[in-house]
């Protein structure tokens, strides 16, 4: 979602329940979140507005808490893990490998939008390790090649 298309009516009834209600700034930007995929700045703006907190400070509260997001997420959201055993499995080359491929950082999207890369904690399945998810999808005993392969298979797929 661009600019141009960032409906801003869209918060009218988030706004209307909340706005004025003391102590509910998390919960109106989770539905902020929850409609455009992430906090954009005319959104923030915008509840400066009817809350009447400036909006350095909206922004402040936001990037104190990690699920907030200021970029639109692509199409494939990578969640490696660099959990402990993750770790001693070698995720870092899984992650230079994703960055080589992918020309991005940690907490980046790809040019083309189809690829954000997010390095999260232990996801549960260390039997595997490494692990990364992509979406819903969880995929184990990655090595540079598997990586790249699976990176390649989904952008072919997305285009
Ligand atoms: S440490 Fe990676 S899944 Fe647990």
């Amino acid at each position: 979602m661009d600019k141009q298309q960032i409906d801003l009516s869209l918060l009218d009834p988030v706004l209307a329940e909340y706005g004025k209600v003391k102590g509910s700034l998390i919960t109106i930007l989770q539905n902020a979140q929850d409609i455009y995929g992430y906090l954009p700045k005319e959104a923030i703006e915008r509840v400066s507005e009817e809350t009447g907190i400036a909006a350095s400070e909206i922004l402040g509260v936001a990037t104190f808490y990690t699920q907030f997001r200021f970029a639109p997420v692509g199409k494939y959201l990578i969640m490696l893990c660099q959990g402990t055993a993750c770790h001693v499995n070698s995720s870092e080359l899984i992650l230079q490998t994703i960055k080589d491929e992918l020309k991005i950082e940690d907490g980046q999207t790809t040019e083309d939008g189809i690829f954000s890369l997010k390095c999260v904690a232990c996801l549960g399945c260390c039997s595997l390790s490494p692990v990364m998810m992509i979406n819903e999808d969880t995929y184990g005993s990655l090595t540079p090649d598997k990586t790249r392969k699976i990176l390649r298979e989904l952008r072919e797929a997305a285009v």
